[in-house]
């Protein structure tokens, strides 16, 4: 197949003149069984944006390579530079599973689980920052695009900005930004505003989002700000929404791939040949809503509302943060449930949940969609869900029913998905069922109208969209061939 880069490398583009800063880079350390090292795409939904977008196109990425010691050394990975940033086993703790994942993940996800301060953590996360704006000094080329990208690194831009004045700076936030009465819990507010007003342009996926934003900067940091731009000392700092995608054709063409449709009439089969199956795929996080998903399928079950005979659930949940303790309670409490459920309804090879733990590789998962007769995606809040947009990509036989979260960020976008609030038992009951009772025509109609949006709103658009936004001298879209 042939490849076509979606930012069109151009051979004058150099690999220093755009540098990506995000805390992972897009390939993962994985200590084989003897002793092995391979690597592999993180999961993830910043990586499975930006990995497709950069594919073949002059850049650079600065990251963390997801072990602790000195930065190993990595070759290009298709085109792109791989800067690799050391994290010790403190910064570990205290950045990423700390100030990162314990402070501001809960917090900017409506504190769906009790966010915790430690001063510690606030300073490994203003260190590990630091580090993070060194590096990318020291790759950019003179007058350089950098993009920053989400929660890990909101003083990098600011710290960047001292250091090499002459870069033009976008940051982008990829999960949530919360309202003024949950931001102003914590206690460095007014630092983290002033690390992201360091950017030229700072991006959210929701128009929401920016707004909130904006508030917060008038009331935290007395700046006049609109939801499209603040007035700091002698710049202007550009805002706005610009809702993430997927790489749609991609996952289309791999979905229409004859192996992928015999994986998937496998698949069924070894699921026994049920007449539906319901999937979810989440990482495993407090956010996605597994538990109350858990909780309304085996009520439906104890109903007789679903029979496991001709139903099954599969449930694939990728250990996250596992170091984390509301992600290790959160893991017991899943399989706790999920044997539950299938001792009590299961029957002599026919679970009720079939649960996966594995992390797949792409061709697998769009097998799964495919499979999928209901999408259960009922995150309690996610900035965007891409697993939704990969769905509905996948599905290029127009069937199949998306049952999608209100709180998700791609609700705002896919409005023809059966909507849920997950937070309301009764109501996810229902909209499983109403999913999985749907008309085909229905269903059809719904999907049809998902595609044609996601066709054209794809991660190019997102790129595009972004990118002239920031750099309104429109250079580097020439140099991209945008
Ligand atoms: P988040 O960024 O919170 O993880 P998203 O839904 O936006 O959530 O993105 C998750 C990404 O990770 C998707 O691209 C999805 O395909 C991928 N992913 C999730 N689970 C797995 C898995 N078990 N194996 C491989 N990739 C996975
Ligand atoms: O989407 C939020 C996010 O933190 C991304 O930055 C990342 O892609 C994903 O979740 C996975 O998280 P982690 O990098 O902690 O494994």
């Amino acid at each position: 197949m042939a490849v076509t880069p979606l930012l069109i490398g151009m051979p004058e583009m150099r690999q220093s003149s755009l540098v990506v800063v995000a805390n992972r880079l897009p390939i993962n350390d994985n200590v084989a069984l003897d002793g092995a090292c391979e690597w592999r795409r993180s999961p993830g939904g910043l990586v499975s944006a930006l990995h497709p977008l950069l594919r073949h196109t002059p850049a650079t990425w600065v990251g963390w390579a997801g072990g602790t010691g000195p930065a190993p050394t990595l070759p290009d990975v298709d085109g792109v530079r791989m800067h690799t940033v050391p994290l010790s086993s403190e910064d570990l703790r205290d950045h990423y599973e700390g100030f990162a994942n314990a402070t501001l993940w809960p917090i900017y996800h409506d504190a769906v689980e009790q966010p915790e301060h430690h001063r510690r953590w606030w300073d490994a996360y203003q260190r590990v920052n630091q580090r993070f704006a060194e590096a990318t000094a020291q790759v950019a080329e003179q007058g350089a695009v950098v993009w920053v990208q989400d929660y890990h690194l909101q003083l990098v831009p600011g710290l960047l900005r001292a250091l090499r004045p002459d870069l033009r700076i976008g940051f982008f936030l990829h999960v949530p930004f919360p309202p003024p009465e949950l931001f102003m819990q914590l206690p460095r507010r007014a630092e983290l505003l002033h690390g992201m007003l360091g950017a030229d342009l700072v991006g959210f996926q929701r128009a929401q989002a920016a707004h909130n934003f904006a508030q917060l900067v008038t009331k935290v940091l007395g700046l006049p700000a609109t939801d499209r731009r603040i007035a700091v000392e002698d710049r202007i700092v550009r805002i706005g929404a610009f809702p993430v995608s997927i790489d749609t054709a991609e996952m289309a063409a791999l979905a229409d791939r004859p192996e992928v449709a015999d994986r998937a009439r496998r698949l069924r089969h070894d699921l026994g040949s049920p007449e539906q199956v319901i999937l979810s795929v989440d990482r495993m996080d407090y956010t996605k809503g597994i538990e109350q998903r858990l909780k309304a399928y085996s009520e439906l079950l104890e109903g007789g509302h679903v029979k496991v005979r001709d139903t099954v659930l599969v449930q694939v949940a990728v250990p996250s943060r596992e170091r984390v303790g509301q992600y290790q309670i959160l893991r017991d409490r899943v399989e706790r449930e999920v044997g539950r459920i299938n001792g009590e309804f299961g029957r002599v090879g026919e679970p009720a949940i079939h649960y996966l733990t594995q992390p797949f590789d792409r061709t697998e998962l769009a097998a799964l969609y495919r499979i999928a007769d209901v999408m259960a995606v009922t995150p309690l809040r996610d900035g965007m869900n891409l697993v939704a947009k990969e769905y509905v990509a996948a599905r290029v036989d127009d069937a199949g029913a998306l049952l999608l979260s209100e709180f998700a960020g791609a609700a705002a976008e896919l409005s023809q998905a059966y909507l849920v609030n997950p937070h309301d038992l009764e109501g996810l009951k229902q909209g499983l069922l109403a999913a999985l009772r749907a008309e085909p025509a229905d269903v059809r109609a719904r999907m049809q109208a998902m595609r044609a949006y996601l066709r054209e709103h794809d991660i190019r658009a997102w790129a595009r969209s972004y990118l002239s936004t920031l750099d309104q001298s429109g250079l580097l879209l020439t140099r991209l061939g945008g």
